[in-house]
């Protein structure tokens, strides 16, 4: 079998981070969530109390992600199911286990990386959640990403990889490279639950994980190419009412 770290000489090179960058965070457009997070433990302690959304009032726990605090990789799945609702982490049931046998075969663990959800609270009865409930999460992962500053975000599933590219399909993309903003880079992969219930899909998740370390190669060359462009455009602000706006900036740094 290939193995991923053909051609390189430690996995660590791909895996750290850029390292913490001063005075970070996100201009939020909604009143009442601070714009400005210092620390992912801050972050993380107002995702805990958080009620800006109906899932607070049927949660046992808010699940705000954990892992290191500057991977080089960042995975974000759907959001919680009953059993990451009771314990306060991510992936902590059987998708987590597949989750932790895919890491091995790179090889990654838990601490290598951070894992963390598009919503921070269980859905009742894990149905998907709702437009709204989204949009009052997005500011809690997008500081993430600030803080976090990963170089590719894997994606877990359909849900997730439609956070970046709206108009994507994960049967034609997962596996790809798809360049998102500032260098960073989208690895769309199946949701673990998915592989659980389909030999095929886990065979392509056993497949896909493997290219991670190409992913982040991408991720190195695009972030010097992004670097090398020229920076006195500033980015304009979100305008208040559309929280698409991130997305179309991945679309336009599709390759
Ligand atoms: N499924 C998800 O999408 N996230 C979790 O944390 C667990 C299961
Ligand atoms: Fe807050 Fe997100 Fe939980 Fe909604 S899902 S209550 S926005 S942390």
């Amino acid at each position: 079998m290939p193995s991923a770290l053909d051609g390189m000489s430690s996995l660590a090179i791909v895996t750290s981070g850029v390292g913490p960058k001063a005075g970070v965070v996100m201009q939020s457009d909604k009143p009442g969530i601070d714009p400005q997070w210092s620390s992912l433990s801050s972050l993380s302690k107002d995702v805990i109390n958080c009620t800006r959304c109906a899932l607070s009032e049927t949660r046992t726990n808010a699940v705000p992600g954990e892992g290191s605090d500057f991977p080089g990789i960042l995975f974000i799945g759907e959001g919680p199911g009953h059993n990451e609702d009771q314990q306060g982490k991510p992936f902590v049931g059987r998708s987590g286990a597949l989750l932790d046998e895919l890491l091995a075969l790179v090889p990654l663990r838990r601490e290598d990386v951070y894992i963390t959800n598009v919503v921070k609270c269980r859905p009742p009865d894990n149905r998907d959640p709702l437009p709204d409930e989204v949009r009052a999460c997005w500011p809690y992962l997008e500081a993430q990403i600030q803080l976090l500053k990963p170089r590719v975000i894997a994606t877990l599933g359909r849900h997730s990889l439609m956070r970046f590219f709206p108009n994507a399909r994960i049967s034609s993309s997962h596996g790809q490279v798809m360049n998102w903003r500032d260098g960073i880079v989208v690895f769309p992969l199946y949701h673990p639950a998915a592989g659980l219930r389909s030999t095929k899909l886990k065979e392509a998740l056993k497949e896909d994980i493997l290219k991670l370390p190409q992913a982040m190669i991408a991720a190195l060359d695009s972030e010097r190419a992004s670097q090398a462009r020229p920076t006195s455009q500033p980015e304009p602000d979100p305008s208040p009412e559309d929280d698409s706006t991130d997305h179309r900036k991945g679309q336009m740094g599709l390759l």
